[in-house]
């Protein structure tokens, strides 16, 4: 697969077909790419609310209202819409879950690596949160899962569009996103385009490359 054609054949689109829906064993590849994602200490500080019904899609969509109503239509057509959170804290529960899932997977050989490997992540954690930074942390994470979403997505010829125009703390409300401890940060409209998709016709545009890259 020529990945870079991937990257540039994908486009956000901004009008999906109601009638067309994903595969099952396609949007399984999406979600398994939203699972493997990778983060710093492999924090996974995440949380992937998937609507496909016609309720969750309407729940979504309530969102998107005032000065970003725009977006509603994509929710609402789109065959999947994936909402994703970023954790509102990392509570030592939740790191001790996370090492006992890594030594349940066999990431430990000894007591000494699994040993290590808590403090490591203590460290960032703490580092973070002496800064004032953890939440930017947790949600710098989550992008990095909306980027491979996004790129799988267009190998998969799948057409998607992230958003963020919507009201966060109303969603945070209306999911019950809150009070579980997390916090909306993108929303991404996966399906396929209508004729209404001007964006697919546009050419895309980009920054030169001179102005992108330093090369050492
Ligand atoms: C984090 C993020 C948020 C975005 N929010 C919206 C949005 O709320 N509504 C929308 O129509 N497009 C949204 N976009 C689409 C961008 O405008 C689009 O990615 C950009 O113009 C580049 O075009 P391309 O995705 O077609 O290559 C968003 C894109 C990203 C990455």
């Amino acid at each position: 697969m020529d990945i870079a054609l991937a990257a540039r054949r994908r486009h956000s689109c901004k009008a999906f077909d109601g009638e067309r829906k994903i595969p099952p064993e396609l949007f399984g590849q999406l979600r398994e790419l939203l699972r493997w994602s990778p983060s710093s200490t492999n924090s996974q500080p995440w949380h992937f609310v998937i609507a496909a019904t016609p309720g969750g899609k309407a729940r979504v969509a309530e969102a998107a209202t005032g000065l970003f109503a725009y977006n509603a239509p994509k929710i609402l057509d789109a065959s999947h819409v994936v909402v994703l959170c970023a954790r509102r804290d990392m509570e030592p529960e939740y790191l001790d879950a996370l090492l006992a899932q890594e030594q349940a997977d066999g990431r430990f050989d000894s007591e000494e690596a699994r040993t290590r490997q808590a403090q490591v992540r203590g460290f960032y954690v703490g580092h973070q949160r002496k800064a004032g930074t953890l939440d930017a942390w947790m949600q710098k994470q989550v992008y990095l899962a909306l980027g491979g979403l996004l790129l799988g997505a267009g190998a998969l010829d799948i057409d998607a569009c992230p958003m963020e125009g919507f009201d966060a703390a109303l969603l945070d409300e209306t999911l019950g996103l809150a009070a579980q401890g997390f916090a909306a940060q993108v929303i991404v409209a996966l399906g396929y385009r209508s004729a209404g998709d001007f964006n697919a016709a546009a050419p895309k545009s980009r920054l030169p490359e001179a102005a992108l890259f330093t090369d050492i």
